[in-house]
């Protein structure tokens, strides 16, 4: 820690920060969050109050962009009235535009990229100065391995485990965006959960952008399931995202065999015809994904599969999609992230024309989501009757009489609050489901979950 950026306490600056995008983004914040309250910073969680605001953004698609420049056209409103507040763009839209983004919004003081955030208090040192910065160099070896994330709360955490993607599927602007492949030592990613563990998370999600190609010199993937599982039972494993081409049959046995590591993978899945997954550069066949498929179901019956399908990909025919949606038939995903197509300049595609036309992307659309809305219906209604563990979150959002939690295939389930408290795993036995969510009573609270139960079996 530097001791220039040292604050006193009365003169603590404060920042408030956004955060739109994915998983990784949210990991990255809390990064962020512990680099400037080294540096002195205050964070706070109301833009009014505070001296710096920065956005961490995604660029994943035009429309993630739309609503940053959204909120930026807000928070420039803010700006007129308080002329010092400094606005920071972070993340993946800033590494995307680089300096053409401070010529662009003449509000934004700093723009600073994924692998730079070290560089943060130096930064907003200028820009309280009034000099305007960016810096969006990209690293090979950044992991930011030695931060420690500032947690949120809650018995959730996300563990980040590597960075960056070396796959250039066609549409994506990830591997521009966040650079090379890289992890961090299974030793390291061990200790952070350990720490969690003893903080009281009791459900971690590795996270990386192909998490199945983690490899740290000694250890796959795999492995470091395996050791993160071993700290302690009581502690969910989960992983995102699986990529179906390093989808292996070491990390479907470490599923299969280890009782925490929880029984869900998210698989994308992108588009059921073989002419446009290779025009997608996915690496894999309509057949090698039924394949991993297969060999995940069987090794474990109960796991909860999800996935993203893509619609309108340049060239997509009518053909094509039928066999995406055949596809989607013949698996019955639990869950689906459905997206329409969305041009990115830097990506193989931008050179294709967009030809698929807005209307035909919007029917395909809705025909994927109406699809996936009734197997999601289906796959929660066959829970109805059962006793599910359930590890509890806290109040529902929508009604403060019920309190929610997740099962292991990660289910969201709302009942109404008992004698149980956050942490806690419950029994809950299941009387409704919708699309999105299961509802039911507990039925009692377990001091051993499964997990622990069969782990002295083994
Ligand atoms: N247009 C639409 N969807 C995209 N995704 C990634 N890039 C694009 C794009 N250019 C989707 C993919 C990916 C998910 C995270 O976002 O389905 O799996
Ligand atoms: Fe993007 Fe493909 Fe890498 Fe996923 S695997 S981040 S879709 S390039």
């Amino acid at each position: 820690m530097s001791l220039t950026y040292i604050h006193s306490a009365e003169m603590r600056r404060k920042v408030y920060i956004e955060t739109y995008g994915c998983q990784m983004n949210i990991s990255d914040t809390e990064r962020i969050c512990t680099i400037l309250a080294e540096a002195g910073y205050e964070i706070c969680d109301n833009p009014s109050d505070a001296d710096a605001v920065l956005i961490n953004t995604c660029a994943v698609r035009e429309h993630a962009e739309q609503r940053v420049r959204g909120r930026l056209d807000t928070f420039g409103a803010v700006k007129r009235h308080r002329p010092g507040v400094v606005i920071g763009v972070l993340g993946c839209m800033a590494e995307f535009h680089e300096r053409a983004f401070l010529e662009r919004h003449g509000m934004v003081d700093i723009v600073c990229g994924p692998d730079e955030y070290r560089s943060l208090p130096c930064m907003m040192e200028s820009a309280f100065e009034g000099r305007r910065c960016a810096c969006t160099g990209l690293s090979i070896g950044e992991t930011y391995d030695d931060i420690q994330p500032m947690h949120s709360g809650g018995v959730r955490a996300w563990v980040t485990v590597m960075r960056g993607c070396d796959n250039f599927c066609a549409y994506c602007v990830v591997p521009f965006t966040r650079g090379r492949e890289r992890s961090r030592p299974l030793k390291s990613v061990v200790g952070e959960v350990e720490r969690l563990a003893t903080m009281g998370i009791r459900e971690v999600t590795l996270l990386g952008q192909n998490v199945n190609s983690y490899r740290d010199g000694t250890h796959d993937f795999a492995d470091l399931l395996r050791a993160v599982a071993s700290i302690d039972r009581r502690l969910r494993v989960r992983f995102m995202t699986s990529h179906p081409k390093d989808f292996s049959d070491r990390v479907i046995a470490a599923i299969a065999s280890v009782p925490n590591i929880c029984n869900a993978v998210h698989l994308p899945l992108q588009s059921g015809s073989d002419r446009i997954l290779l025009a997608m550069n996915r690496g894999y066949t309509s057949a090698e994904y039924r394949d991993r498929v297969s060999a995940a179901r069987e090794a474990v019956p109960d796991l909860a599969l999800t996935t993203d399908i893509m619609v309108g990909f340049p060239t997509e025919t009518e053909d094509d999609h039928r066999r995406t949606v055949e596809l989607m038939e013949e698996i019955v995903f639990d869950a689906a992230f459905t997206f329409r197509y969305s041009p990115r300049p830097k990506t193989r595609a931008w050179g294709m024309t967009d030809d698929v036309p807005d209307d035909v992307k919007t029917r395909r659309l809705e025909e994927v989501i109406n699809l996936q809305r009734s197997h999601s219906a289906r796959c929660n209604r066959a829970h109805i009757g059962r006793e599910l563990e359930v590890l509890v979150e806290g109040p529902s959002k929508r009604s403060p009489a019920d309190w929610v939690g997740r099962t292991e295939t990660d289910k969201m389930v709302v009942f109404p609050h008992g004698d149980v408290a956050r942490g806690d795993y419950v029994k809950v036995k299941i009387l409704a489901a919708t699309s999105a969510t299961l509802r039911g009573v507990v039925v009692r609270n377990v001091t051993h979950p499964a997990s622990v139960q069969e782990s002295a079996v083994v």
